[in-house]
């Protein structure tokens, strides 16, 4: 079987570029879940629907019904030699490019009321499970066992994949967080590797001169509903291996789950 990397944690605590770049250093498929939750919550907006709560059979079904791909994209050049790679991501709903549009700011606001469904979380575990044998059967690594896959999100540990190989789960303090986000949105997608999102990954803020604290307020509201959801909420699971990386560097947080996973 292959080996399953799950990465949780709050909004912006870096899982998507981590786990972008630990999934490049071992040659393992990558899956972002945020960003099927995300072409969800499109398709809601797009359905007219703006409180999830209104229409959560019909929502359920439309997921179900639609066609979801997250793809990786071979991403920039290394800089240098032993520099940390982050590839891009693209994600296909029903075949058109939806990348940027699932990181809008009406997304951005009506996602984590969309992801406490339950109905529409058994529609995306579905999805989860699919893309993850096919990015599996797509890995170019032959280690450990028969390659791998990363997988991102907010219950990969507890619920999509309880026996995963490795977990992690990525925080950072609240301040740190927005202030990350802060810095990412403002450098138009062409940050530093280590510092932002790279490219069509980014979010955009919620309003065109938001402050950090705006940010801030906007990301913890989503953690709040995250953490009080009836269905499997955000939380670490036990046997998770808790990264603080407040005061890290990208690399070494990179180096250091990719060095757990090869153990
Ligand atoms: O990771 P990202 O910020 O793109 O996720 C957006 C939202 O999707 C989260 O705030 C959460 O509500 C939901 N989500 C989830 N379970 C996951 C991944 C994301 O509920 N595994």
């Amino acid at each position: 079987r292959a080996f399953t990397v799950a990465i949780d944690g709050p909004a912006a605590s870096g899982k998507s570029s981590t786990a972008r770049a630990v999934a490049h250093e071992l040659g393992f498929g990558y899956i972002d879940s945020g960003s099927i939750y995300r072409c969800a919550t499109l398709l809601a907006l797009r359905q007219g629907i703006s409180d999830a709560a209104e229409d959560r059979a019909g929502l359920a079904a439309l997921v179900g019904q639609a066609d979801i791909d997250v793809r990786i994209r071979p991403g920039p050049r290394p800089a240098g030699p032993g520099q940390i790679v982050v590839p891009d991501v693209q994600v296909l709903l029903d075949g058109e490019d939806v990348s940027r549009a699932i990181r809008s700011p009406e997304v951005n606001r009506l996602v984590a009321a969309v992801a406490s469904d339950g109905p529409v979380r058994d529609a995306v575990l579905r999805i989860q499970r699919s893309l993850a044998a096919a990015a599996e059967s797509l890995s170019t690594a032959r280690h450990p066992a028969h390659g791998g896959v990363v997988m991102d999100g907010r219950d990969i540990g507890t619920a999509v994949f309880p026996n995963a190989e490795l977990k992690i789960y990525l925080d950072a303090s609240a301040m740190a967080r927005a202030i990350r986000r802060w810095d990412q949105m403002s450098s138009q997608g062409n940050g530093p590797a280590g510092s932002a999102d790279a490219g069509n990954a980014q979010e955009q803020p919620p309003a065109a001169h938001s402050s950090v604290e705006d940010i801030a307020r906007e990301l913890e509201k989503r953690d709040y509903t995250d953490i009080n959801r009836k269905h499997s909420p955000l939380r670490i699971a036990p046997d998770a291996v808790v990264i603080d990386n407040t005061n890290m560097t990208f690399e070494r947080q990179v180096h250091a789950i990719a060095d757990l996973a090869r153990e």
